[in-house]
């Protein structure tokens, strides 16, 4: 089994024991308020239902049996792509994005040269934390994601892994 499938990994952020896991099917309600309370523009949960089946993996962080964040990466061809990640409001800032993002690059470091990720060109703390983790960004596309009242630019973003 490789580190991609590997089912429970332990780490401590800042004190705080975390358990990294993969989604199963009895997670999906808990992910999906999760995400509802993280994100402007959700996911649906067909997004979430896929991880189940195919090559996109979603990995759960908890904290003393509760949700507490989660990232979804996916490789094919030699690349790799984060397609999500969020931590809940109350326990942003603890340091918990920043182990599920170096997580996801030991999941994929295996499996492709590099990991891209696009984030909207508004969302500075996540743009704060990709860079923090050795992102570099890559460019532009322009109105790519939908706003409350028109659309924004997504900034592509790349780790050389
Ligand atoms: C982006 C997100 C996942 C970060 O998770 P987190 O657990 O709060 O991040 P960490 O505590 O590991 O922070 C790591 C670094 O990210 C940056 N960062 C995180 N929150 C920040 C904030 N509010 N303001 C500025 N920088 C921030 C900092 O560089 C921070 O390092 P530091 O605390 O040493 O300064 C979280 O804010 C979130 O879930 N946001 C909503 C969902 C989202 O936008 N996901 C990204 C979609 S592409």
């Amino acid at each position: 089994m490789n580190q991609f499938e590997s089912p429970l990994k332990l780490t401590t952020v800042m004190g705080m024991e975390l358990s990294l896991r993969l989604l199963v099917p009895e997670d999906v309600s808990q992910v999906m308020e999760l995400e509802r309370s993280a994100h402007s523009h959700p996911w649906r949960q067909s997004s979430f239902e896929d991880c189940l089946k195919g090559r996109q993996k979603c990995w759960l962080a908890e904290h003393n049996q509760k949700l507490v964040g989660y990232v979804v990466i996916t490789h094919a061809g030699g690349d790799a792509e984060l397609l999500n990640i969020a931590v809940s409001p109350k326990f942003q800032r603890k340091g918990i994005g920043s182990s599920l993002l170096q997580h996801a690059i030991s999941c994929v470091a295996g499996h492709a040269d590099m990991l891209f990720l696009e984030v909207r060109i508004s969302n500075r703390k996540a743009i704060e934390l990709y860079s923090k983790e050795g992102f570099f960004e890559l460019g532009n596309r322009k109105n790519y994601y939908p706003t409350h009242n028109g659309h924004e630019d997504a900034l592509l973003m790349a780790n050389q892994l």
